[in-house]
């Protein structure tokens, strides 16, 4: 969320109050399959035949939107040095390439709700250079739809693309589904294959629109507006291709007005029509949502873990109201911290092509928190299919490209990780954790909240074929060291493969090109693989095993 003026805010934080002592009912710790444990250490039972999902990895995917240096001098450069032929960042795309990144959603984001597709294909040379008003920069329109397809295919990922629903009508966003997926034949196909794309790119995901409830966006929309323009849309989508997997918008944050609200009456207009919705959060280690103490900050993931309960039970009843047998999923496709550079310079692109906008820069505790969100999404991967950290690239992201290189911030290696070892199964396991306290008192609405906070965070995924599993563990206590001890039933681990963990004295501390190694895995000794495991997290960490087990 963006860009609101004083006064629409003001509207805004009046609109909420009260709402937050409504949604703070019922300790999280049940809700994550958590029991209060014993003092100083914490126990997880891992048992084989326990599973929370078949993990799909586009629960892993990234952001990609027109905005600020993420495509231009991001993903695209010509003329650099480091760009090849096709003027694709080659140092951007071995590093998302080898990381496996599953899926990639663009072009926005705010940006997509005044974006004409039909300006970014074509002979480059006839692409008109437009005044993009998300962020009030210059567009030149040099990479668009075919050029994100083929550097979708470079790096190995999926395209998930996003249509406009700001000043679009249902007729151009229904033409894209055409031009993009329908074989020859037609006016959009020929379109398609008369700019030199002869086959259809077979794009499966879309998102019909973005954050269409929030004052900030182009074409904001009524509830029920959008949920019956969304409707329609998808019903003609669904004829030129019946493969599609069609995502709704759903409120854009937790602090809207119309949280939920906003998701049941679009879900009422269009729930037969679409297969998910989209759930949106950026979070901030601020005085408003956490009274700056890293401690609440770092419980933040279990906000995450809430939001994810609240939407699934309004898709959950609606179905029952339509008495659908189809079950939505949901697609998380913007996460991350965002706080910093988010008003002024930071959010206006002063008609600039590629200014410097959301260049965040991350810190350890900023990445701790982005691996406690690895954790929460994959426990929750049985009902989100998709999640996309915002963004990949420059803006808010965990790469940052200059002239020479590129480079990794913080964020990147618990998210790497993920994308590294977690493989297979997500398992169901039954943790005790000792626990902190966090209160409520100050707090905005939606994270005003009082409750108790596990200190450790795990999950782990088995993949059964390849003897071989992950664990993720964060630990949120700042002073001490604490031991968790996994207990292994049904599958034994043989070997420790990796163990490394993301630490350090300063939780403030960030990379820089100069200095790109102050936030960097280290080596952790892990403990001897068998049925029994106790691994020593270090203070303000997060670590990651993956061992080899009895298959
Ligand atoms: O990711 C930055 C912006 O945040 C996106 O454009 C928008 O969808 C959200 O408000």
């Amino acid at each position: 969320m963006v860009t609101m003026t004083p006064s629409s805010r003001r509207r805004f934080l009046a609109k909420l109050g009260g709402t937050g002592a409504m949604l703070a009912s019922g300790s999280w710790l049940d809700a994550i399959g958590y029991a209060q444990g014993v003092r100083g250490s914490a126990r997880a039972l891992i048992q084989q035949p326990r599973v929370r999902a078949d993990f799909d990895r586009r629960v892993l995917g990234a952001f990609l939107e027109h905005l600020g240096r993420a495509v231009y001098t991001g993903v695209y450069q010509p003329g650099s040095p480091l760009a090849d032929s096709s003027g694709f960042r080659s140092d951007v795309a071995r590093e998302v390439k080898e990381a496996g990144v599953p899926i990639v959603r663009y072009p926005g984001g705010n940006f997509v709700s005044g974006y004409n597709w039909l300006d970014g294909v074509g002979p480059k040379q006839q692409r008109p250079t437009v005044l993009e008003r998300a962020w009030n920069s210059i567009e030149t329109n040099q990479f668009g739809t075919n050029e994100f397809i083929d550097w979708c295919r470079m790096v190995g990922t999926e395209p998930l693309l996003g249509m406009n629903f700001g000043t679009g009508s249902a007729e151009m966003a229904v033409a894209y589904v055409e031009y993009s997926n329908y074989d020859r034949g037609t006016k959009w196909s020929d379109l398609r294959r008369s700019h030199g794309f002869e086959k259809p790119h077979n794009v499966r995901y879309w998102c019909l629109g973005n954050e269409m409830d929030g004052p900030w966006q182009i074409g904001q929309m009524q509830a029920r507006e959008y949920g019956r323009k969304a409707r329609d849309a998808a019903r003609q989508m669904r004829v030129i291709d019946g493969n599609l997997q069609l995502i709704a918008c759903g409120s854009s944050g937790t602090n809207m007005p119309q949280y939920l609200i906003w998701d049941r009456e679009v879900l009422e207009e269009c729930y037969d029509q679409v297969d998910g919705i989209s759930l949106h959060a950026y979070y901030g280690n601020t005085p408003a949502l956490t009274r700056n103490s890293t401690a609440r900050y770092l419980a933040m993931n279990l906000d995450m873990d809430r939001q994810i309960r609240e939407i699934a039970a309004v898709c959950d009843y609606v179905q029952g109201l339509r008495r659908s047998s189809k079950r939505l999923w949901l697609s998380f496709d913007e996460w991350n911290v965002w706080y910093r550079a988010r008003s002024g310079d930071a959010v206006d692109g002063r008609r600039q092509v590629a200014p410097k906008l959301l260049e965040e820069v991350y810190n350890l505790e900023d990445a701790l928190l982005v691996g406690g969100f690895v954790n929460t999404l994959l426990r929750n991967a049985d009902r989100v299919r998709i999640g996309c950290i915002a963004q990949l690239v420059n803006v808010i992201a965990p790469l940052v490209t200059n002239d020479t290189g590129v480079l990794r911030q913080s964020t990147w290696f618990p998210y790497a990780w993920a994308l590294r070892y977690a493989r297979g199964r997500v398992l169901d396991l039954r943790v005790e954790s000792d626990t902190y306290p966090i209160t409520a008192a100050g707090l905005q609405a939606d994270f005003a909240r009082n409750d108790q906070v596990p200190f450790v965070d795990v999950v782990a995924t088995l993949d059964v074929q390849a003897g071989q599993a992950c664990v993720l563990m964060l630990n949120r206590d700042l002073d001490g060291e604490r031991e968790l001890a996994l207990e292994w039933r049904d599958v034994a681990p043989t070997r420790v493969l990796a163990c490394e963990t993301l630490t350090g004295p300063d939780l403030k501390a960030f990379n820089t090109f100069e200095e790109p190694r102050r936030v960097a895995p280290q080596r952790l000794e892990p403990p001897a693989a068998g049925a029994r495991m106790t691994f020593k997290l270090p203070a303000r960490s997060y670590t990651v095993a993956q061992l080899a087990t009895t298959t």
